[in-house]
This record gives C-alpha cells, structure tokens and sequence, in this order.
C-alpha cells in the first residue's frame, strides 16, 4: 500500500451475540394419544438460534431428535399432542392453523434429511420438483423458476445442471442427492435450515464436502442451522452451540466449544468419550453402558441415573435445567468443568 492509498475498510463482523433470534423453542413437549393415553416424548425442550448461527442437537438414538424437529416443521404425526411454544422470525408459528404454517415454513425453512431417496420424489424429474417449490412458494413463472432452478444446482456444485433437472433421484450418487436436497432447502430464501443428520449415510470424502457446501451456505446467506447429528466431532468443527438430548430432555446446553472440551454432564461426557480416540496407532474408546430407556418406561427422576456413575439417592428426583458457569445442565452432580 501506497502512503497516500486509502485503507482497505475492514469487514463488519456482526458478533453471534448481537444477531437476530431466527428460532425460539419454549418449553416443547410432545407426547403420542394412544389407546392408554398419552406417552411422552419429549419433555421441556429449550433453545434458540441466531441468524449465520448453527445449533447442534445431539445424543443417542431414540433420544427425540427427529421429533423435537418433526414438531418446529410442523410435520408431527397426526396423534401428537404438542405443547410449548414455537417461534420464527418473531411470529409464534405453533399458534398457526396448517394452512398457514405450511405457507410460512415452506417460505421460510428448509429441510434437508439423511436420506435424499425418502425425501425427493422418485418419479417426478429434479426439475420439476425444484419448479414447483418455487413456483409455489415464490410465485415464479416457468421460465424464470426453471432459469432459478439451474442456477441453484450450479451454485451446489452439480455439474450440467440443465442436464440433472430433466433427470431422477435414483440416476444420482449418494453425494450429488444430497447437493440436490440443499438446492431445494435453500430454493426460496429461507432464514432457518434443518438438517436432520444430512451427511450420516455418506462416505467420509463425501461427508466432508457436503459439510463444506452447508458451511458456505450459512456464511453466504446469514442461514439459521439446526443441526441433528450422533457426530461429536462434527459438532464441534461446524456448530457454535450444542443442546443434548437424553431420554426427550434437554441434559445441557451451552456453546459446543464448552460442551465438547468440558461437558458438565455425565452423559454429555459420555458420549464424547465414546468417540474412538487413536493414541500410540491403537484406537480406543469407552461406550457408555446400558442402553436409551423406551419411551414409556423412563425412570422417575433423572433419566440417566441408571447408566450414570455418579448417581445417588438425590438422583430419584428430576434435576432442572440449571445454568452452571458455563453451561446449562440438568444434574444433580455434574462434573466439575475440565474433569
Ligand atoms: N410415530 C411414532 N409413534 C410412536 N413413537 C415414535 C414415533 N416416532 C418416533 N417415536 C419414538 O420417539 C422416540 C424418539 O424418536 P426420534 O426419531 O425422535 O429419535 P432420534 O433421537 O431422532 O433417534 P435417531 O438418532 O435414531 O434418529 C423413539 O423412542 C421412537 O421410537
Ligand atoms: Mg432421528
């Protein structure tokens, strides 16, 4: 640079702090109507995101993950009882008739899901699935949805994308679907994207650049993440804060930094030391014993007391969700941070 040349202005980085809540989930509860009742299956769930921000929800399976979103979708079963409330850009969407909803969340989220062959229709070409979500939600014209469409696909990285809208899913490899479900997820603009563990059945080459192509995406479009993964790894490379699922709660949540470095949690603790860790060439891990309990047959108290090492009598109580230094934690005995 020149003595007299101007400075380049530096780049205005918003802080994650200051940005706009896209996403507030309060106090969700979702329990299925049976012949017996209802059986819940979430219970008191709680989190927010902000605008460019990526949230992980994580933990084993059958802990509610995928119903926690079936429910921010507005996609639930039919015999789901819902409570809480479910906010988006400010407007409280669980309020909403289904006419509304579905216009709202078809413009403003977008879905991607693990597997591309049980979310993209088989028989109708990509082209034409692509048009009529943006004919639909956006209110373009053939051409012009047609022209949106190409570009969408160029910008994934689909090579001779005039070429891929006139064909099918099933003519696709695991990776180019899964490009395809992120140009649909992003087709009409929307703040909030949900990812339900969209790079589980990939190889790790694929995994990586898929991850790559959602990372550009929420930096290039300001996107709102949830991010539903079993990869502790994969939370703490690509998400800024993480909420664990135990048994349908919420057992911490913090920034994913704090929780993969210094979970509180025995099981958050837990499931990282179930990540196969390779020292002197051998690879070693410690699973946590026992297994998820069903729903309907949750212990009183706290759900993981009988998987726990830590608990004790005090633990037949349910602990809330209480705020320690630097993560949100339900236990009675959580560890102390670094241990
Ligand atoms: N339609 C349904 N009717 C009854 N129970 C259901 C239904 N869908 C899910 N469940 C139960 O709800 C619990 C939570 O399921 P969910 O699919 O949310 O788990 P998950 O955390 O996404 O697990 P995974 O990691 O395996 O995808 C499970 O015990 C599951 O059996
Ligand atoms: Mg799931």
């Amino acid at each position: 640079m020149t003595a007299h040349s101007a400075p380049m202005p530096a780049e205005i980085v918003v802080p994650l702090a200051a940005r706009r809540t896209v996403l507030e989930v309060e106090n969700l509860s979702l329990s299925f109507r049976n012949a017996d009742g209802l059986l819940p299956i979430v219970t008191d769930v709680s989190f927010s995101i902000r605008e460019g921000e990526a949230v992980a929800l994580v933990g084993e399976s059958g802990c509610g993950k995928s119903i926690t979103a079936s429910a921010i979708m507005g996609i639930a079963p039919e015999n789901a009882v819902i409570g809480g409330r479910i906010v988006l850009n400010g407007q409280e969407i669980s309020a909403l008739g289904p006419k509304d909803r579905r216009k709202l969340c078809g413009r403003h989220m977008g879905f991607i899901f693990q597997e591309p062959m049980t979310a993209l229709h088989p028989t109708l070409s990509i082209g034409r699935q692509m048009t009529d979500t943006l004919k639909h939600n956006l209110g373009l014209s053939q051409s012009a949805a047609t022209q949106r469409a190409a570009e969408l696909l160029d910008r994934v990285g689909i090579p001779r994308a005039r070429d891929i809208l006139r064909g099918y899913v099933h003519e696709l490899s695991g990776g180019m679907r899964q490009r395809v479900m992120i140009a649909l997820a992003i087709s009409c603009g929307p703040s909030l994207i949900i990812a339900d563990e969209p790079t589980t059945a990939l190889d790790v080459t694929i995994q990586a650049q898929v991850l790559d192509l959602l990372e550009d995406m929420r930096r290039e479009m300001d996107l709102a993440m949830l991010f539903i993964t079993h990869d502790l790894e994969v939370v703490g490379d690509f998400c800024d804060r993480a909420v664990v699922m135990y048994a349908g709660d919420v057992v911490e949540r913090g920034q994913s930094a704090d929780i993969t470095r210094h979970p509180s949690h025995p099981y958050a603790r837990g499931l990282i030391d179930a990540v196969p860790a390779h020292d002197d060439g051998r690879t070693r891990l410690t699973p946590i014993l026992g297994t998820v309990p069903p729903v309907g047959q949750w212990p009183e108290g706290c759900r993981f007391a009988p998987r726990c090492g830590r608990a004790d009598e005090k633990c037949r109580t349910r602990p809330r969700l209480e705020t320690l230094s630097q993560t949100d934690v339900r236990c009675w005995h959580p560890l102390e941070a670094g241990a």
